[in-house]
């Protein structure tokens, strides 16, 4: 029998080779492509075809196997292995989960070259890894919402930013994993999307991924957010993460910081939905985190027109810090960790 068809989409798929729907076309278009070198896969996750912290690391697991498959002997293996992960970690700064991926892949391919297994057998057996780290993403995904749903107020208005969905993932989401799975178990709730400027993530992806599924989404845009506060419109909001440091700082999109201070004010729980793949726990705290610095065009143009003045000083921080003490609750796969601080987020990972 084949597997039910699931309501959200795929971000990306290995069919003989790497398939990822290219995000920076949706939702005019939906289109896969094909990706067959790691400075494609880099090229890829730069201008954010695949994006989001889980299903940037999941595509940098698959971009290993990549690197090493053209390799003769065990040493060019090794050494590719190396040099491609090397590459890879360069890719984004932010989404910790990139680092996850390229480092469960070094693990596996370093105990395959120390082992009794024949070198024919080392590249099948990297794929399997990555594809193991895939279907695991898959079931955290799962588990966050199992966890989370049951936090969302029944017939809420739900706010969210960016995209954290199944697009963002090798599964069903993190943020959205909570929102798909309390509406599946009939909670009508509403869900409020930020456009998330500059590239829309919010608008294009979010919107586009929960109306397929069924769900009702209102698009405001980001600067729309504190009169939704203000208005008593907003229930809750949850968010994903691009990176949690030891204290409980959360990393994720530019504008979410302004979220959780609204929520904070307004009195709405703000909650963080993230696999323990996203925390960082040599990272002591949010000043730690390193932020990604984007592309000017990205702010002062719209696709190919200007629309600011030559010659300005631009600024385009991708992501920012909330403050752990704004944090209501982060949702992991392992439950729920309220009022997060460093003994928490440790005891959680079972540190
Ligand atoms: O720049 P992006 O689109 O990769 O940013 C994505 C986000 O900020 C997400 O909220 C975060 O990666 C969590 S995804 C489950």
């Amino acid at each position: 029998m084949s597997p039910q068809p699931t309501p959200w989409p795929r971000a990306l798929e290995w069919k003989g080779g790497l398939h990822l729907l290219e995000q920076t076309l949706l939702p005019q278009e939906e289109v896969w492509i094909e990706i067959s070198d790691v400075d494609s896969l880099i090229a890829a996750i730069r201008r954010l075809a695949v994006r989001g912290a889980p299903a940037i690391g999941c595509a940098a697991a698959y971009g290993i196997v990549l690197g090493v498959r053209e390799s003769q002997t065990s040493e060019t293996w090794l050494q590719r292995l190396n040099q491609t992960a090397q590459a890879l970690l360069k890719a984004r700064p932010t989404a910790v989960n990139l680092q996850t991926g390229v480092r469960h892949m070094l693990r596996e391919g370093e105990q395959l070259a120390n082992s009794e297994t024949s070198f024919s057998e080392w590249s099948p057996r990297l794929l399997k890894a990555a594809q193991a780290f895939h279907r695991q993403d898959e079931r955290l995904c799962e588990a966050i919402g199992r966890h989370g749903a049951p936090l969302l107020p029944e017939g809420g208005n739900i706010l969210t930013h960016c995209n954290a969905g199944a697009l963002a993932t090798g599964g069903m989401g993190t943020a959205l994993a909570v929102i798909y799975s309390a509406f599946q178990r009939g909670n009508q709730l509403t869900v409020f999307a930020n456009e998330t400027r500059p590239l829309l993530q919010g608008a294009r992806i979010t919107c586009w991924e929960l109306q397929r599924a069924g769900i009702p989404v209102t698009l405001q845009c980001d600067s729309a957010a504190a009169s939704a506060f203000s208005q008593n419109l907003i229930h809750a909001v949850v968010v994903g993460s691009d990176r949690i440091a030891r204290n409980g700082d959360v990393a994720n999109k530019i504008g979410t910081y302004g979220l959780a201070v609204f929520a904070h004010k307004h009195e709405v729980p703000f909650y963080v939905a993230a696999p323990t793949t996203t925390f960082d726990f040599d990272c002591p705290c949010g000043d730690a985190i390193p932020i990604e610095e984007r592309e000017e065009q990205e702010l002062h143009s719209i696709g190919l027109t200007r629309i600011a003045p030559e010659g300005i000083q631009v600024r385009n921080p991708a992501f920012d810090v909330t403050p752990a003490h704004l944090v209501t609750a982060i949702i992991t796969e392992h439950g729920i960790i309220r009022a997060p601080n460093e003994e928490k987020v440790l005891a959680q990972a079972g540190m």
